[in-house]
């Protein structure tokens, strides 16, 4: 099934000229941008977006860590997208992250870990609708 998932690289990785590899990652694995921008988030956009993990204790840091600079956000699409993008990530801690996927290369910390993925249908269709508008996604085929 082809789907869609939001992709964040988070300000770490912009701070260290990684959007380009990050993005040759990203179509070498087949999965095609199909919507980005460049965002400077404010504090309540950041909060909104990590609603879900309010009262968490690493909230606040992580809403501090994604103001702290821009981030490039897009929309890939491709079968199985939505799972294949989070195998190319690795895992949220880049301690545990698989050789060879984006946090175990450039993920600093649990906070400081470079890119963002949805991690389901439903948190895709919630966080892609967040940041884009319909006419803003332009599908590929
Ligand atoms: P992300 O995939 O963007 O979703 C929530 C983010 O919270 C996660 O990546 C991490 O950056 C951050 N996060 C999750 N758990 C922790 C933690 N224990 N300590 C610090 N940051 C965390």
């Amino acid at each position: 099934t082809t789907e869609r998932t939001l992709s964040i690289i988070k300000p770490d990785a912009v701070q260290r000229n990684l959007i380009g590899a990050i993005y040759q990652r990203i179509e070498t694995t087949g999965l095609k941008v199909v919507a980005a921008k460049m965002l400077h988030l404010d504090a309540a956009k950041a909060q909104g977006f990590y609603a879900e993990h309010e009262g968490k204790p690493f909230y606040d840091g992580l809403v501090e860590f994604m103001t702290s600079g821009p981030v490039m956000v897009q929309v890939l699409e491709g079968d199985n997208a939505i799972a294949r993008y989070r195998e190319l990530m690795g895992k949220t801690n880049p301690e545990e992250a698989a050789c060879g996927t984006i946090r175990a290369d450039y993920a600093e910390s649990m906070r400081f870990n470079s890119v963002h993925g949805s991690d389901s249908p439903a948190s895709a269709a919630r966080e892609i609708a967040y940041f884009f508008a319909d006419d803003e996604i332009c599908p590929r085929g």
